[in-house]
Parts: structure tokens; sequence; C-alpha cells
């Protein structure tokens, strides 16, 4: 294992993904940890991260220097990198002189570990304001900018290492080169972590928690729920059961894919169960957002518990675990660290009996979203559903403004097919984070089409580009596609006559309408 010792700010994450694309297991660990805690891990090297401080203010996260005299090898990035320099006697000063985004870095080369078979000029991401100055005593310094004397430095004895900048983002242009400097040559480590190590390890632990009790998993058409079962299905077979509830908020083919495709792949138990007019008559008179989508959440959950119910009645060994797709960054974000699962989830509702209690079977919660792609691949489930982009819990439900009806979800599901199959023959699947089409259900307007008037409803396309949906930018999506989207939709969609293009960011607007 790797320790990334988060120093704050959102580094950590993206430094623990680089090194696990680079093959080798990370970790994220909090910089609040006591180093021996840390080193109790048996880490093979630790990174510490960057952050929002200055090394000098009051309160800035600190480290006990014994973390360097472990003989481990440390490299430390941006604020690990003067936390690097200050507890090893080096210089850090408050100069003032600030450095911000893409900058040239030169690179002295002369025995550099980290540098070796790069260029000499290379551009790297800064955000700093204190700068180093003198490196401590028996480091080399290897690489240097206008503005800071030492901005690398390394003591390739002690297996010590540091660079001033972000080598983890992309606009660092030899970042990762480094970065695997520092893990291949630096610790000695082999690039020997697969997506193949994970499922043998899951698979592993899945039956030693599980045994010989059953679980029950819910599908809901998304990557990490389809993932986890199908992990959990290799892991222990028959003793699976998924539930799929049906709401008809589905957009077009994802039931059938779950139905079929899902189970064809996986020989996975599923019960679906179509709930499809409870949830329309729930729905119905129903326009606003909260409420439908409260409306939504409640039922959902009584449909899934009756579904559970039945299976707890069914013949066999008890019923002991739910299946989550909980992954890595909620792990993180929440500060549950590196545990196993032992979170108790209870269900009191719908007629439930009050003591029964699930333990989680998490079996994605050491991965990133990419991870679990490449897992979902290895575990042979199709590309629809390996490659799906996120979709809203609540569905359709939530694109229709206004209220929900079955002919108005149905026709959001034929223009929304078409949307998405001329997004992905474009290839703009990728580069779009997810496409929501919205159907304004309260509006329409007039239009011609061909010998008469049309009084219809509008469509609205909302291509956004994301990180991780927290904030959005629209996609500048080639006007060819929009085109022929929108002649799709208004020739083949019976009461649209209208197809508009959202042109907001998130902020101010949201990803979804409602
Ligand atoms: P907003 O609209 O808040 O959406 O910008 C951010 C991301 O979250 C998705 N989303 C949901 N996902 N249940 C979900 O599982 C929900 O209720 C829900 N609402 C929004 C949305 O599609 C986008 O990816």
């Amino acid at each position: 294992t790797v320790l990334v010792v988060d120093f704050g700010a959102q580094y950590a994450q993206l430094i623990a993904r680089r090194v696990r694309e680079a093959r080798v297991y990370s970790e994220i660990v909090p910089s609040s940890m006591p180093v021996d805690e840390m080193l109790a891990k048996n880490p093979k090297a630790i990174i510490l991260s960057g952050g929002p401080s200055s090394v000098y203010e009051a309160g800035a996260p600190q480290l006990d220097r014994a973390i360097f005299e472990a003989g481990v090898p440390v490299f430390g990035m941006c604020y690990g990198f003067q936390l690097m320099a200050v507890s090893l006697g080096g210089q850090v000063d408050n100069t003032g002189a600030r450095e911000y985004g893409r900058t040239p870095l030169a690179v002295s080369k002369a025995g550099s570990t980290l540098f070796e078979g790069t260029p000499e000029n290379q551009s790297v991401w800064m955000s700093h304001g204190d700068a180093c100055s003198a490196a401590p005593e028996g480091f080399t310094v290897t690489a240097s900018t206008n503005v800071v004397p030492v901005a690398a430095f390394e003591n390739d004895e002690k297996k010590l290492y540091g660079v001033q900048y972000h080598p983890e983002v992309m606009h660092s242009t030899h970042g990762q080169q480094i970065l695997e400097h520092f893990l291949y040559r630096g610790a000695g480590l082999a690039p020997t972590w697969t997506t193949g190590n994970i499922v043998e390890e899951q698979i592993a632990a899945i039956r030693e928690q599980v045994g010989d009790k059953r679980a029950i998993c819910g599908l809901s058409g998304g990557v990490d729920s389809a993932v986890a079962a199908a992990l959990v299905q290799k892991a222990i077979g028959s003793q699976l059961t998924c539930v799929y509830v049906d709401h008809g908020l589905m957009r077009k083919g994802e039931t059938e894919q779950v139905e079929k495709d899902f189970v064809a792949a996986t020989g996975v138990q599923l019960k679906v169960v179509d709930a499809q007019e409870r949830f329309l008559t729930a729905l119905a008179g129903v326009s606003d957002p909260e409420t439908k989508r409260k409306i939504i959440g409640r039922e959902f959950i009584r449909v899934f518990e009756q579904a559970q119910l039945e299976i707890l009645q069914e013949d066999g060994p008890a019923v002991a675990f739910l299946v989550q797709g909980t992954l890595y960054p909620d792990v993180v974000e929440s500060g549950g660290g590196t545990g196993t699962a032992n979170i108790k989830s209870h269900h009191n509702v719908g007629g439930l009996p009050d003591d029964i209690e699930f333990e989680l079977v998490e079996p994605l919660r050491q991965l990133f979203k990419d991870e679990v792609r490449m897992v979902g691949q290895e575990l042979g489930l199709p590309d629809e559903i390996v490659q799906r982009q996120p979709f809203p819990g609540p569905g359709l439900g939530i694109r229709i403004v206004g209220e929900v009806t079955k002919e108005r979800l149905d026709l959001l599901r034929e223009a929304d097919a078409i949307a998405r199959h001329e997004l992905t023959a474009a290839g703009l699947d990728r580069e779009i984070w997810q496409c929501p089409v919205v159907l304004l259900a309260d509006v329409r307007s007039v239009g011609v089409q061909g010998d008469g008037r049309t009084y219809g409803h509008p469509i609205v396309l909302r291509p956004v580009s994301s990180e991780d949906a927290m904030t959005a930018d629209w996609t500048r999506m080639p006007y060819e596609v929009l085109a022929r989207i929108s002649t799709r939709i208004t020739n083949e969609v019976p009461e649209v006559n209208r197809v508009v293009l959202d042109c907001t960011s998130k902020p101010p607007g949201t990803i979804e309408w409602e």
C-alpha cells in the first residue's frame, strides 16, 4: 500500500487515483492520523499531498518528523514538500512571491531519480505563496522556476523526494511520469495492482463475510449497483437475490437491459417488481419538484421493502446482508477511512419486523468510478451498463416540468432515445458528462409542420461537461449534431414542435431542471 496523507483540499483523491493508474494500490489517510498509526499500516511508500494552508499559519496541519525517519520512501507535493523542507531543516519563506497556474520549470538533471528521462524545460501546475529557498542538508536541488530557487529536491539515500508543484494534475506535463519514477525507482514498487486482483480479493472477502447466509441487492440500472451485484453474484451465486423496481420512470430500453442483458451476463436471480401503475397514481396531479422527489423516494422504499419481505419469507438460509455500491470518494468524504463495513441498516418501514438488521456488503468501497467501470468490464458486463452516464434516481419524473403522466413519459422517452442515439453515434459520450433531455409539459408554442399550424411542447437539451457533477459547464457540441437531434425529434415525436439548447453552467443552473 501507498499511503496518501491528505492535507485538505481535493488533491489527495486525485493523487490516490494517479497512483492506482500507475498500478500501485493506494489509500488516503487524514493528516491528523498519528504517524505511528500510519506506519502500523506498513506502507511501502508515503505521499504528502498539497493543501490550502501555509506552513507558517497558526493551526496549519503538521506532521511528526518521525515519518521521515522510518525508512519509508516519502514524496512531498506542494504543501507536503514545504512541510518536508521545514521539518528537515530547510528554509521556507513567505516571500510574497506567489505562483499560480501553469509555470515553466527548469530541471537540473544530474543524478535525479524523479526527473530522469523528462525534458529540461517542462510545464507544471503551481499553487503556492511560500517558497523554499534552501533545501535541507543532504538534499540535492533538482529543479527551479523563475520565482522559486528550490522547486524540487531529493535525497536518494534516505528515499525522500519533493516537488513544489502538483504533479497529479494534467497541466503538469510530465506529472504522471514523475510520480511513477517515485513509485518504481524511488520506492522500488512494481506495477502489479490490476482490476483482476481487485476482483479476486473482493470475491474472497465477500465469501468470508456472507458465509452461507443470503444477501439482497437493489439494482437501479446504474453502474455502481450493477457492478456490486455482479461481484457478489460471482462470489456467492444463488445466495444473492437482486431486486429491480420498475417505477416506469426509466429511459427507453433501460429496464430491458437490466432484465435481459444484465441477467444474461451474470446469471443473477432477479426479482422485477412492476410498480408503474403505483408510481403514476402517486404522482397524479403533482408538479412541484420537491414533492415529486419525495413521492418517488417514499414509494420506492415501500416497494423495495415489500420485495425484501417476500424474499425473507422464502425458504432458505437467513437473509442477513444488503449489498450496496458505495464508492471510495463517498467513504473518504464521510471520513470513513478504510475500515470494513460494519454499519447496520435499519429497516422498519413497510411492514418489516423491527428487529431485522442487515449488515452491509460494499465491495466497491476501495474503488474510484473509473475503476468500478474496469471491474465491470472484467466481469463481462455489457458496455451499455458499464459505460452508462449518471442518471438520477427519480428518473424521468424530474425531467418532465409539470405533471407526470404515462403519455408524457412515453413522449419524453422517445425524444431522449433519439438524443442519446445521436450523441453516441457522434462519439460524444465521453466528452459529455450527461445530457438530460427535458420535456416542458406546461409550455406550448406555435409551430408549423406539414400543412398546418401546431401548438406543441418544447424539448430542452442539456448537455454538460463536468468532473464530479458539483460544477458543470454546458458542452459546446457540434451544431450538426444539434441539428440532427432537433430535426429527428420534431419529425418523429408527435406533440413536440421545438427543440431548445440549455446553455447555462452550474452554478447558477443545476444539471437537472427539477
Ligand atoms: P443537479 O441537478 O443537482 O445534479 O446539478 C447533480 C447530479 O446528480 C444527479 N441527480 C440525482 N441522482 N438521485 C440521484 O441518484 C437524485 O435524486 C438526483 N438528482 C440529481 C444528476 O443527474 C447529476 O448527475
